[in-house]
């Protein structure tokens, strides 16, 4: 069976692009993979971070995903920091990687803006440690939204460039899937930005946590046009914002952008975001309310956290030694 592996930051409340674009793909895996699944704490703090919030986010954070269905028995659910093979393969990593292929990274230059000299040198090899996190278990589909593309593609250029360094196959060629309509939901008040945790305005994004109000208000108040809704997919072309809320609702529904245009092709925006509020609600209040429900025993959050990362260490330990023989290092 072949391996998956993803990573969430807790650097916020998870939205629903985290939830369209990533985590909901995650659950439907669950059923014929063995699955890795990791709140990556290390990568959070390559950013300014809270010191004194950022274990609380975390268990939050794995408490959201277990709330999405994520099964912590069946599969691995766990805190990256706990487990140091990722530290150790991700330093071989970096050490692998090159200069030039880390300038490419578009999120970097998206993260360090004009600020390049002020970022942590974290925020750069950052791509290092997550190509770290997929191959300390030798997984080979890693299931993100579009916006992570890039950083896969530059996994597979590292395991390549170690396997011919250290005249192995030891690692595996990683496959990204990218799925569903929803792999790259906008942000609600420009069809340009993706929805994003680090966005100023709330206004822009839905969180896992917003209740049926906060939800309803935002989406009546999301940017639109003026046309009505097409009655076929090419009608969304040059028109982002109707584009998002389709996809949004394609995915929520199960169905594709033919599917929803189908149903409410013509309609005019008020009638199709009254809809889409109810359907996000819907999806959306039964995940809140379980997520509160498990926080109300944090040590029981804690517990699965602890469980996950001994399975993920057993794992990942054997693998990284051997890549650490292979780099040459002497194991007296
Ligand atoms: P992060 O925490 O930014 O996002 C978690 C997942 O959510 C997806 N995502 C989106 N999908 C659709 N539309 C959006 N607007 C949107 N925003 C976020 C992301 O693509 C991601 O799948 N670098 C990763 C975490 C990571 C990782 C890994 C992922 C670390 N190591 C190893 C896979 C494998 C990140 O920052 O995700």
């Amino acid at each position: 069976m072949q391996r998956i592996f993803s990573g969430i930051q807790p650097t916020g409340v998870p939205h629903l692009g985290n939830y369209l674009g990533a985590v909901r793909n995650w659950v439907a895996l669950q059923k014929n993979h063995d699955c890795l699944y990791c709140v990556v704490d290390l990568h959070a703090i390559t950013a300014a971070h809270d010191h004194r919030t950022l274990a609380a986010q975390t268990r939050d954070l794995a408490a959201s995903l277990i709330a999405c269905g994520i099964d912590p028995e069946k599969h691995i659910l766990f805190n990256q920091s706990a487990v140091h093979a990722h530290v150790r393969l991700g330093w071989i990593f970096t050490c692998v990687a090159r200069m030039g292929w880390l300038n490419r990274m578009t999120q970097f230059k998206d993260k360090a803006g004009k600020d390049r000299e002020n970022v942590s040198t974290g925020l750069f090899t950052y791509p290092n440690l997550m190509a770290a996190d997929i191959l300390a278990y030798h997984a080979t589909r890693v299931p993100v939204g579009d916006d992570q593309k890039q950083h896969i593609e530059l996994a597979n250029d590292i395991r390549a460039k170690f396997n011919h360094d250290f005249e192995t196959d030891f690692f595996p060629e990683i496959e990204p899937l990218i799925l569903g309509p929803a792999a790259r939901v906008m942000s609600l008040r420009d069809g340009a930005k993706k929805m994003s945790k680090s966005d100023a305005s709330d206004q822009s994004r839905i969180n896992l946590t917003d209740d049926a109000e906060t939800i309803a208000l935002k989406i009546k108040r999301a940017k639109t046009d003026a046309e009505p809704l097409p009655s076929e997919p090419a009608g969304l072309e040059a028109r982002p914002e109707a584009r998002n809320l389709v996809g949004i609702y394609a995915a929520l529904q199960d169905t594709d952008h033919t599917g929803v245009l189908r149903e409410h092709g013509g309609k005019g925006f008020g009638a199709f975001k009254d809809s889409l509020a109810a359907l996000v609600v819907e999806k959306l209040a039964p995940i809140a309310s379980e997520t509160r429900r498990l926080l109300g025993d944090p040590g029981h959050v804690d517990a699965i956290l602890r469980d996950g990362a001994a399975r993920a260490a057993a794992i990942a330990d054997p693998i990284v030694t051997e890549a650490e023989r292979l780099v040459g290092f002497l194991r007296p």
